[in-house]
């Protein structure tokens, strides 16, 4: 962080950027485990191409980085409970999903049960900014749930779309 730039103020002012959550997923040796992530974007349609960005301390990074494979599950407005699960650091490595219903994906990886899409990732690609990487991952297969609304993040809470 720049000396001039005090974190507070960054963070406040990246606060008024809505986004949607989701649920990064991976396995290694039958240890499942999940990330809450809102840095989440589609790159390129040809090749599918999504991009997440995590910390560098990160433990799914590093699980990820040994699979080089991972699932990403789009949350749906019910599963903010899911979101706060996953987000929080002092949750051991090796509870996996927890309480937290999973759905196999056609690689085999873990994902969150019913929520509204999910996308199979290959690890295509990452580099290191600050003291987070992008990790770029190739899609490699979709699956979307016929409706219902999107789990939303703004001004450091959980919202729902009046649709
Ligand atoms: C709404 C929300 C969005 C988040 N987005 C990100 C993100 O984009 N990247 C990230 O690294 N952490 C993000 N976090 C924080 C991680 O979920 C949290 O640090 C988690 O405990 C990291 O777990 P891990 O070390 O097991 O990977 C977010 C948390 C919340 C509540």
């Amino acid at each position: 962080m720049d000396d001039d730039l005090a974190q507070e103020d960054f963070r406040h002012a990246l606060a008024h950027w809505v986004s949607g959550v989701v649920a990064v997923s991976t396995e290694v040796e039958g240890l499942a485990h999940a990330t809450t992530v809102s840095s989440f974007a589609s790159v390129s349609m040809s090749p599918p191409l999504i991009l997440i960005c995590l910390q560098s301390r990160s433990r799914l990074l590093t699980l990820i980085e040994s699979r080089g494979l991972f699932a990403v599950s789009l949350l749906s407005e019910r599963q903010a409970d899911v979101s706060k699960t996953f987000s929080g650091r002092d949750r051991p490595v090796d509870v996996g999903f927890g309480e937290v219903p999973i759905v196999r994906l056609p690689s085999g990886l873990p994902a969150v049960a019913d929520a509204s899409a999910h996308l199979d990732c290959v690890l295509h690609d990452q580099s290191v900014q600050g003291d987070h990487h992008i990790c770029i991952g190739r899609v490699t297969g979709v699956m979307s749930a016929p409706d219902g609304g999107p789990l939303v993040y703004f001004k450091r809470a959980y919202r729902s779309l009046l649709l």
